[in-house]
């Protein structure tokens, strides 16, 4: 037997997600017939004969070979804050549909979708809506296909160039797109379906795609298994239900009555007392929102009732269980499964902290790409903190990811940077910004550190003091000019160090390019080693050649007229 594959719709907030899965609800309802879409929690499960209803001749060819009994799609929040949200549903997705809109293209959330189906590999479907939105744009057919051709010359130049600029930020994001009809090679294009949740078109191209993409990409991880097994959406408390569990179940089947495990840090047993659905659209005339239903099958939402369920955390999966001994072997393995995910001790990198192994996973995912020294379930510990507090300064962050950090103080004083939240995007994006600002004070320390280099003229007339010191008014002709330089003459003779700058009446540690300042120079006395004109540089000895020839922030030029008066190799 064949469970339906769950569909995730992904996309930036207000790119129509919703729009498109209420247009395919509406047809079934629209047309009042029996069986037609459940509304089930947080999904919507689409019948294969409404599916052959839609896509009718267009799916004929392959109509013996579909095995799937529908689809299963979930809608997701498009929102920022629901990050860990689509985490999840993009974890548990067969196939995805990725909403865009074709008049605004990439966006924040869109990009984020991207990466999740990425890491995910999950096949999946773009979906460029409001296509009605186009300026001239008509709805004469519901097949995009045919419809394009019906277009004036006007709209199909409006298509076009909205149709490549998304593919051109798309490419930017290494991601090789193509219009649904022109794909060649699912596995190495994602295909491309323009559409509207408004007018309904492109929606029936939108399901071939689908159903291509399982039968090409899905079938073992279809055929359902006998244990129940599932995955929590959300946790809620409300008012007449008390708390409860909104739940996809993705494999097997679950009964009122059995009892669930649920991973988590300590792993909870839950007795499902009721399984609620939410009663169809067909009928509004009932009071109550839900029914209560005795047993349930793969693919499908539900809401679970049970002693404990508010101690449940979203995002962990749960299993059924029928016997103690079953229950005793999936506590091994959760435990086994999370040592194996663990990182303990590699040696360097940063260290993340999750509270369950499935945050854990997706925290490993995102972070995948810098070297991580530990990765655990739990809180941070002592331990912690001294591996950091030893850590060259690159690797001395701490990623807690939805636990608590009780070693703030400790942390601020040894310099190690905890990022604390529970949306795992702000917990990258804090860090590659933390990074960043590393890497630039790193580079400004190293500016620091160099030596400069100065060519300077000393100015005719602008003689303040003779000697001890002299003080004379000079302009910078290249480089920087800086206190405690060696001055040389163009013979490479040194003059004296520079002691003090003046502009204006104020102290400058150096000066620039063009500026001019009064300099005393000890060492020197006007009219002997210095005369009013002359070109002065700064001295450097060998080694501070050597280090300056390597970096890359150097002025090239004047340092080989200055290696040249002093002879350097
Ligand atoms: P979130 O759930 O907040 O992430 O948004 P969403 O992606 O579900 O967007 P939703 O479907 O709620 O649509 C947002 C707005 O765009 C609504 O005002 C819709 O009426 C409009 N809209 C969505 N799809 C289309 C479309 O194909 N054509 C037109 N003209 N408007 C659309
Ligand atoms: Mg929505």
């Amino acid at each position: 037997m064949f469970r339906q594959p769950i569909v995730t719709v992904l996309g930036h907030v207000d790119h129509g997600k919703t729009t498109l899965l209420d247009y395919i609800r509406d047809t079934r309802v629209a047309r009042k017939e029996a069986g037609g879409i459940t509304q089930d929690i947080g999904a919507t499960n689409v019948p294969m004969d409404l599916i052959f209803e839609i896509a009718g001749v267009y799916l004929t060819p392959i109509k013996d070979r579909i095995k799937i009994p529908g689809l299963l799609f979930i809608d997701t929040p498009g929102h920022l804050a629901f990050s860990s949200m689509r985490e999840k549903g993009g974890a548990i997705a067969d196939l995805a549909v990725l909403v865009i809109d074709i008049n605004e293209g990439l966006m924040p959330q869109t990009k984020e979708s991207l990466e999740i189906l990425r890491k995910f590999k999950t096949p999946f479907v773009i979906a460029l809506t409001k296509i009605d939105r186009l300026s001239g744009w008509r709805c004469h057919d519901k097949d995009f296909t045919g419809n394009f051709e019906m277009q004036s010359e006007m709209a199909r130049q409006e298509f076009e160039k909205k149709f490549y600029s998304r593919v051109s930020e798309l490419a930017e994001m290494n991601f090789n797109v193509e219009l649904f009809n022109k794909v060649k090679d699912f596995t190495k294009e994602v295909a491309v379906v323009p559409c509207s949740g408004t007018t309904g078109e492109g929606i029936l191209n939108l399901f071939v795609v689908l159903i291509g993409l399982s039968q090409k990409f899905l079938s073992e991880e279809l055929e359902v298994s006998k244990q129940g097994k599932g995955v929590i959406l959300e946790v809620k408390k409300e008012d007449k239900l008390g708390s409860n569990i909104d739940v996809i179940l993705y494999d097997g089947t679950l009964s009122a009555g059995d009892r669930i495990l649920v991973e988590g840090l300590e792993p909870i047993e839950i007795k499902v007392r009721a399984l609620l659905k939410p009663v169809s659209i067909q009928d509004i005339r009932v009071e109550k929102k839900f029914i209560g239903v005795e047993k349930i099958s793969a693919s499908s939402g539900v809401k679970i009732i049970g002693k404990n369920v508010e101690h449940a955390i979203a995002g962990s999966n749960f299993f059924v269980i029928k016997s103690e001994a079953e229950k005793e072997k999936l506590l091994s393995e959760m435990s086994s499964d999370k040592k194996s995910r663990e990182i303990e001790d590699s040696k360097s990198g940063i260290i993340l902290r999750a509270r369950t192994i499935g945050n854990l996973e997706a925290l490993l995912n995102v972070f995948g790409s810098f070297p991580i020294r530990r990765a655990k379930v739990g809180v941070p510990t002592k331990e912690d903190m001294l591996l950091l507090e030893n850590a060259p300064r690159e690797e001395r962050a701490l990623i807690c990811f939805g636990v608590e950090n009780s070693f703030a103080e400790q942390a601020a004083a040894k310099k190690i940077k905890v990022i604390e939240g529970n949306v795992i995007y702000h917990l990258h994006e804090e860090f590659l910004a933390w990074r960043e600002n590393l890497e630039k004070q790193v580079e400004a320390e190293k500016e620091e550190r160099m030596k400069k280099i100065a060519k300077i003229k000393f100015l005719p007339d602008f003689v303040f003091r003779q000697s001890n010191p002299a003080v004379i008014g000079v302009e910078v002709i290249e480089g920087t000019l800086e206190e405690k330089q060696k001055l040389m003459n163009t013979e490479g003779r040194i003059l004296g160090e520079v002691v003090q700058l003046q502009k204006e009446g104020q102290i400058f540690k150096k000066i620039e390019r063009e500026d001019r300042a009064a300099m005393s120079i000890s060492g020197a006395t006007v009219g002997r080693q210095i005369r009013e004109g002359d070109i002065m540089y700064t001295f450097i000895t060998r080694e501070d050649y050597r280090a300056l020839k390597n970096y890359n922030k150097v002025n090239l030029e004047l340092l080989e007229e200055i290696r040249k008066i002093l002879g350097y190799r």
